[in-house]
């Protein structure tokens, strides 16, 4: 290798190098701002911990106020933020959906003109009808309270209902 051969090598290694530096610069660049942010999951991860052994009580001792601990109220918040679940989809699909998905005289989910003078009654009486069970004038199958389900609370009744018919205007 003469003295112009050495000169071109450390030209072209020089350049080398100098790429390899500025690549390392940006993969540094680039992870800070596509990286993973490893507090933010730390966070959630003793978030849901703390959710998950939420006490369940709190000891009242007389003539002492007694306050609730905060972590489990910033627990029971990140949870409500959660998607709510739809309790009438849910009881719908649970028990209603057996007689109120195509059997013959029932009101069927998404029957337009099935339910057109049902809804026309207003909720009140498709509430109290679904709570206490129905059968209209000269009707031949009832329907029965609570769908069958006493343990079903009114609450879990009138949101059924409330997606039935939401469903099916
Ligand atoms: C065993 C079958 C059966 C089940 C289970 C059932 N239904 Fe019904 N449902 C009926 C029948 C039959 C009618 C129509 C009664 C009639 O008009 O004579 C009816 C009617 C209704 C009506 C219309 C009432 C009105 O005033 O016109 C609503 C609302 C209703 N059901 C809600 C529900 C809900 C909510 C559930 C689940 C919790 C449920 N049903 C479960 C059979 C059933």
């Amino acid at each position: 290798m003469d003295a112009e051969q050495d000169r071109v090598f450390f030209y072209n290694y020089s350049i080398v190098i100098g790429l390899s530096v500025v690549m390392i610069v940006i993969f540094i660049v680039l992870a800070r701002y596509l990286g993973i942010d490893e507090d933010a999951i730390a966070l959630k991860q003793s978030t849901r911990v703390s959710a998950n052994t939420l006490p369940v009580g709190v000891v009242n001792v007389a003539g002492e106020a007694t306050e609730a601990p905060e972590s489990m109220l910033a627990a029971v918040a990140e949870e409500t933020d959660a998607e709510p679940i739809d309790m009438g989809q849910r009881v719908y699909q649970g028990l209603c959906i057996s007689c109120h998905s195509g059997l013959p005289g029932i009101p069927k989910l998404g029957d337009k003109a099935a339910w057109e003078n049902r809804i026309a009654q207003g909720m009140a009486l498709l509430y109290e009808h679904s709570i206490k069970g129905f059968i209209s004038a000269g009707g031949t199958i009832a329907m029965p309270a609570k769908g069958g389900n006493p343990n079903l609370t009114d609450e879990e009744v009138k949101a059924a209902v409330d997606y039935m018919v939401a469903n099916s205007q």
